[in-house]
């Protein structure tokens, strides 16, 4: 029996779900992510590290809400509060003390947040930071690094995915695409260069830890480089921290990595992994939504601003990260995952190696490059192939994708494709299931091989 028919033998119910989904939704599905070949699971309910589909498997999960997940799925606070607030009241309109309550713990932990807007969704968020920042300095363009992910509002879709070299996008007016600037990330002179030749700049928007959450990753000294630019050529600085809020270190990664932007965006575990955003930072910046006399107001309605229901949610979360307990558990989760996959990558010699930062990991397959150093027991933070974008992030082959998927659920594990995000609820254990589903899959392709 192929892996194929192995996976539509033991995945019947969600087969069903598929076909029928396929004369609802255009493709199927809900989210690009959800693209799966020949069809993707449907999960029934999730609890931890864990999450259980309709054909009964109990399956390690590295979706984690599409990373707004930190505490584990179905965290007891956060259900209560939600129940609780369900009953009261889902969405009265108006103001309510809860959203007081939100604004203040993201005050408290996040850097930068001197003032606090909420939004429905992240792709709000960064729509609104990016307004803000032409607002406030008059220019009209922003620069963004090639492979950084902003949501798919007009603006911040160009440039997003590979192939870098057509920043064409189907549905962007050419007219709009010349309002972003894209480069590629980690090259600090030529960063200098764009900002210093084109005065029309207003903001630069990044994702702190690396586009796509960290497939060509970033540290703090190319963050520190933004920061010094920006101020020398009078640029908005904006951390889209939509991924990495909450997540690498309670203050986020300008908290980790000692940089403070101008404006945040923030989504995901902000919401306690309900729908919610928000953009936080300066005072002056944010105060343009405000009605100032003589001065432009920068309009902000959204009838899910604020809403009860994600507020408790958020205040059940953020109470749990602000003690630090949770992005720990789940930092030490990644490193060992990191380290366990390379060790067995290394012990088995297989082509594969694995990396990221935090709670954060990806799986680099036919790799050839230089591997870390695993004498030390901790090899972890190695960068593959120098960072090179389209190496790391370049376009990948689909029906290979799909088939490590469909072997990795054979073997007990969800990932979104290679790699995932890990909660506070990942432990040895599942790390343990990981590390033999990984392999098994590896065996699994090569049995039949595919992609070799
Ligand atoms: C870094 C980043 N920014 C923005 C967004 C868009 O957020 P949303 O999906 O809530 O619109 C995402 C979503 O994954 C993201 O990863």
């Amino acid at each position: 029996m192929t892996l194929q028919e192995r996976y539509e033998r033991e995945f019947p119910k969600s087969r069903a779900k598929a076909l029928e989904a396929q004369i609802v939704f255009p493709g199927g599905v809900t989210h690009d992510l959800r693209i799966m070949q020949p069809f993707p699971i449907y999960t029934a309910s999730a609890q931890g590290a864990y999450k259980f589909d309709l054909d009964g498997h109990k399956l390690v999960d590295y979706w984690a809400g599409h990373g707004s997940m930190l505490l584990g799925h179905s965290n007891p606070q956060m259900v209560e509060a939600v129940q609780k607030q369900v009953a009261l009241c889902t969405h009265a309109g108006g103001n309510s003390e809860l959203e007081l309550e939100w604004g203040k713990l993201v005050q408290k932990l996040v850097p930068c947040a001197e003032f606090v807007r909420f939004t429905g969704s992240g792709t709000e968020a960064t729509l609104m930071a990016l307004r803000l920042a032409r607002v406030y300095t008059g220019r009209q363009k922003f620069l963004k690094f090639a492979g950084h992910f902003h949501g798919w509002h007009d603006g911040v879709a160009i440039g997003s995915d590979p192939p870098y070299g057509s920043l064409s996008v189907p549905g962007i007016p050419n007219e709009i695409a010349k309002f972003t600037v894209v480069i590629p990330p980690n090259q600090p002179e030529l960063l200098e260069s764009t900002l210093k030749a084109d005065p029309e700049i207003s903001a630069i928007i990044l994702e702190p830890t690396g586009g796509h959450w960290g497939a060509v990753p970033i540290r703090g000294e190319f963050l520190q480089h933004c920061r010094t630019l920006a101020d020398r050529y009078g640029q908005v600085l904006i951390f889209d921290e939509v991924i990495t809020g909450f997540r690498v270190s309670p203050a986020g990664a300008q908290g980790y990595y000692q940089v403070r932007p101008d404006l945040t965006t923030l989504a995901k575990i902000l919401a306690g992994g309900l729908p919610g955003g928000a953009v936080v930072g300066r005072r002056e910046i944010l105060s343009a939504i405000e009605s100032r006399p003589g001065k432009p107001k920068v309009r902000h309605p959204g009838t899910y601003n604020g809403n009860p229901l994600s507020a408790a949610a958020g205040i059940a979360t953020l109470k749990q990260i602000a003690t630090g307990t949770p992005c720990e558990l789940a930092n030490r989760a990644g490193k060992n995952l990191r380290n366990r996959l390379n060790e067995m990558f290394h012990r088995e010699n297989l082509p594969w190696i694995a990396y990221g930062d935090f709670s954060m990991f990806r799986l680099l397959p036919r790799y050839h490059g230089p591997r870390p150093k695993m004498a030390t027991g901790d090899a972890d933070g190695f960068i593959p192939y120098e960072g090179d974008l389209e190496k790391l992030d370049g376009s990948s082959d689909p029906q290979f994708k799909f088939a490590f998927r469909q072997a990795m659920l054979l073997n007990g594990v969800d990932l979104p494709g290679f790699g995932g995000w890990l909660t506070a609820c990942h432990t040895d254990t599942e790390i343990e299931i990981t590390v033999q589903a990984v392999r098994n899959a590896i065996h699994l392709l090569a049995a039949e091989q595919i992609g070799s």
